[in-house]
Formats: C-alpha cells, structure tokens, sequence
C-alpha cells in the first residue's frame, strides 16, 4: 500500500548532503537527509539547535552560501526537477512563486525602508507582471487574507510601525503573494509570545487549506508540531532519525532522541522547559560519533550502537526510524 506521500510528493529530498569548509574542519551540517513532502500536507521538521534544520531549508531555495557551503550530494526534486542542478535563473524564477519561505525574525525579510505593501506586492509585480495598481490592490487583500485589520492603512506603514506579530503576518502574506505550492517555514513563531504564536499557527493551518499548499514547518518544539503538522521527521546532528504521522510520533515515540525530546516538550502554553533537557549535547557536525550518531547521549546504547550507524527500518506504515532496539532482533536488545 502507498500512501498519498509516496504516491506523488510535491518534493522529495533524498540523500541531501551540505558541508561547510575544507579538509580538518570539514562540518557535515546536513549528512544525508531525505524526506517527502505531499501536496496539501504539513511536515514538521524538529530538532535541536544545531542539527542541520535551517541549513536544510536554505538548501531547498538554494540559499546556502558557496563557499563556504558546499552541496556535496543528494537530490532535491520539486515537481519533478532537481533543484540542485537548476541555474540560478531558474532558482530565481521557483523563490518567492513556486517556493516561499518565512523565517523566525520577519525584519530579515521586510526592508525597513520600503512600506508593507510595496514588498508584498514586488514579488506579484516581478513573477505575475502585475501593474503597480493591480500590485496595490491584491497587497491590501493578502494583508486582509493573513487577518490584518484595517489593511487599506497598513498597507502604506513601514515594518517598524507593526508589532511583532503583524510583521509576522506580512511576511506570511508576501510569501503568500504568488500563491506557492510549498512554504518552508523555519521557526515562524519561536520569537513571537505564545498568544500570538498560536494565532500565527492557526493563520498558517487555515491558508494552508485555503490555497491548498504543502509546508515544511521547522521548529525546535514538538508543541508546534502537534498543533499544525501532518507528519514529523525528527533531525539529529544533520541526519534524520525517525519520521512519522504526528499522532503516531506521539503515541509510539521509537527513537530515544524523539523520546527525550518528548519528554521535556515546551508547551505553548508557557513554561517552556527546553529540549536540551537530553543529557549531553549535540555533537560538533565536524565530530560525528561513530555508528549511531546519537549513541554518546543515549541511556539505551548497547556496544554495537558505537560501531555501526543502525540501517533505517520501517515499524508500520510510514512510522520509519534509525536505531538497532528497533533493528535487532528482541532477544539480542540489552536487559
Ligand atoms: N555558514 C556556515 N558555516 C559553517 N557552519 C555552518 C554555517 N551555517 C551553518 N553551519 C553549521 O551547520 C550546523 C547546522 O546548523 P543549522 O542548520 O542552522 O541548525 P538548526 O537550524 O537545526 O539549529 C551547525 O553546526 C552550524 O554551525
Ligand atoms: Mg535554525
């Protein structure tokens, strides 16, 4: 049995591999990630700081900087194509149209110097040769649509005359601009309080449907995740450990990365407990451990965890993970 996912993603990563600098300080930031994306369905993608999610997302635009980065393998199939080989005129053409992103702090991609309403509108004026007019017109109703009250005046503001989280909805409606089959989102809410976090969430779940796009929600908090995801892949240390429908990630975490981070999951709520509540901390991606990447801060590790990275094994239907308690048979796992 297929699922839709498999069916015909939107986007398949596979085997993605980004590495920055040369030779004694190689840092493997991405070391063979894959995943899919379906039409119309939300992937979240958590991890700890530092374990490759923003650097994954960048490569999706091909934003990563090279030097010093370095696409070192892998494919990135969107609607077919291969983003890594595609020109940067062709890259020019999918970023902000087919493919949008947001990021955690909206001043990154709002210039404080132009109005809301003239950058909502540059990318509808650049992709869909709208006049200035017709720009104007839709800026004022895509500031409605992301629920922007009194659109027609903030339409003419400047970034710094909007509160935090009405800049966070700019941003989302230009992004929105062209209507993307795919929004990469990486940390939308982590700066915003969690009132506005959860509205901007619901925004998000509500224009998913409305347009009827795919998004990839990067985030460092399963509580996020719960609320807007479809599906999880769980990143270690530039790999992807487990991957699973949300309510089954939930209900049957397999790795112990997945579960120590379950264990200290921050609620939206507030009393935000944070998930380097995992003993250790993540590797330096220029040491990687041996075999499992996650073997030096497991409380489950048995020897052969140190000597062999466990091969990715299928539990159910779409629930995949990397770890030998899974892989070995029942009698051989420690007592
Ligand atoms: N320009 C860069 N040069 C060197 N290392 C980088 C660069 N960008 C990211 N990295 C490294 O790649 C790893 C993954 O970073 P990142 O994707 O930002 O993690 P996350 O978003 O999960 O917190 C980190 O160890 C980071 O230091
Ligand atoms: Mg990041």
């Amino acid at each position: 049995m297929t699922t839709p996912a498999e069916a015909s993603p939107l986007i398949a990563v596979s085997n993605l591999k980004i590495q920055f600098g040369r030779g004694g300080s190689l840092v493997r930031a991405v070391d063979g990630v894959s995943f899919t994306v379906a039409r119309g369905e939300t992937l979240g993608i958590v991890g700890e700081s530092g374990s490759g999610k923003s650097v994954t997302a960048r490569a999706i635009l091909r934003l990563v900087q090279t030097p010093p980065g370095r696409y070192a393998g892998g494919e990135i199939l969107f609607e077919g194509e291969d983003l890594l080989t595609k020109s940067e005129a062709g890259m020019r053409a999918i970023r902000g149209n087919r493919i949008s992103m947001i990021f955690q702090e909206p001043m990154t991609s709002l210039t404080p110097v132009l109005t809301v309403g003239y950058q909502i509108a540059e990318s509808l004026r650049l992709h869909q040769k709208l006049s200035a007019s017709e720009a104007r017109k839709t800026a004022v109703a895509l500031l409605q649509r992301v629920r922007i009250a009194d659109a027609e005046r903030r339409v003419d503001e400047y970034p710094h005359q909007l509160s935090g989280g009405m800049r966070q909805r700019a941003m989302i409606a230009m992004a929105l601009a062209c209507r993307p089959k795919l929004l990469v989102a990486d940390e939308p809410t982590t700066a915003l309080d969690v009132t506005i976090q959860a509205q901007v969430l619901a925004l998000l779940a509500e224009l998913r449907t409305e347009l009827g796009m795919s998004i990839i929600l990067i985030t460092h908090n399963f509580g996020v995740v719960a609320e807007v995801a479809d599906r999880v892949a769980v990143m270690y240390a530039g790999a992807v450990v487990e991957t699973a429908p949300t309510a089954q990630i939930f209900r049957d975490p397999r790795h112990p990365y997945t579960k120590g981070l379950l264990g200290c999951i921050p609620r939206l709520e507030g009393n935000a407990r944070r998930l380097n509540a995992i003993k250790g901390s993540i590797p330096a991606p220029g040491g990687l451990p041996t075999g499992c990447r996650f073997h030096p801060r497991c409380p489950s590790a048995m020897p052969i965890c140190a000597a062999q990275d466990p091969p990715e094994i299928e539990i159910t239907p779409g629930h995949m993970t990397k770890c030998w308690l899974d892989s070995q048979p029942a009698a051989e796992v420690a007592p």
